[in-house]
């Protein structure tokens, strides 16, 4: 299998969680430290790269691709925090600053994606995105995700959506126009994982908004190339809301 680099988009603002999600606590271990930790155990991961705030402390060197700490420590902004929780788990610390580079994320996830993206040196063939709010994924999944990547060109997990879904515009109450088939409906997970050089032309033809752009294998669907879905893992869930983490504590300790 060929080496990648992983980009952890971390530069949301957490609005639905209401704190900083990526620095919480989950069993002893920050939440971005352990999105982090299943690359890291790779021989096949070549850098990892985390959109981080673009905040003070993040622009102090945009240019660069290792953002060196400040050493006032009063500067802390939002990029600072996670700094520290990367750094709360030794094994994520020795590589902060090596292996492992903070850049400048930006106002939207793609935003985000694409300023790491074009920090991926050429000679790196594919780039594996994976969500910084996504702590349980496995070695499975990104085995099964990477091995579809290289035979189809682009690949994510994703899970059966198990609701019954309607169809009806505007905010509620509304009208139903109708159901939607759910057998052909497929929740998106991380890590996608596609070529560079793919990812970057997309970017550069796509024609809509940022704020559209929700996932990064959509990007590659409007640009004409195929994407394919692997079968996702139901705990490989994203921490949106506190429940979220709660949830994630109990898969953990079940494992
Ligand atoms: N993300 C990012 N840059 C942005 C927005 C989001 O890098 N401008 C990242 C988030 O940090 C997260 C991932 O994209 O790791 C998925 O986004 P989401 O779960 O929506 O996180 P937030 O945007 O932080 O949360 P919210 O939408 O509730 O504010
Ligand atoms: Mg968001």
């Amino acid at each position: 299998m060929p080496r990648f680099a992983v980009i952890l988009p971390a530069a949301g603002s957490s609005a639905r969680f209401g704190a900083p999600k990526l620095v919480q606590d989950l069993a002893g271990i920050p939440v971005i430290a352990r999105a982090v930790l299943p690359f890291i155990q790779r021989a096949d991961t070549h850098q990892i790269l985390i959109a981080t705030p673009n905040d003070p402390f993040a622009t102090a060197g945009p240019s660069q691709q290792n953002l060196a700490r400040l050493d006032n420590r009063l500067s802390a902004g939002r990029a600072n925090e996670l700094w520290d929780a990367l750094s709360r788990e030794p094994a994520v610390k020795n590589r902060l600053g090596g292996q492992i580079a903070l850049v400048p994320g930006g106002p939207t996830r793609a935003e985000s994606v694409w300023s790491a993206l074009r920090r991926v040196p050429a000679d790196v063939e594919w780039v594996a995105i994976h969500d910084a709010a996504r702590p349980l994924v496995s070695q499975d999944l990104i085995d099964r995700t990477l091995a579809a990547a290289v035979e189809h060109g682009a690949a994510a997990p994703a899970v059966a959506v198990p609701w019954t879904i309607k169809q009806a515009s505007g905010p509620l109450p509304a009208r139903v126009e109708k159901t939607v088939a759910r057998d052909a409906l497929w929740a998106l997970q991380t890590p996608q994982i596609m070529r560079r050089d793919r990812l970057l032309r997309a970017f550069d033809e796509c024609i809509y908004p940022m704020q559209h752009i929700t996932d990064d294998l959509q990007l590659l669907e409007l640009a004409g190339e195929q994407a394919w879905l692997v079968a996702g893992d139901e705990r490989n869930i994203k921490i949106t809301t506190p429940q979220d983490l709660m949830l994630a504590e109990t898969l953990l300790a079940r494992r």
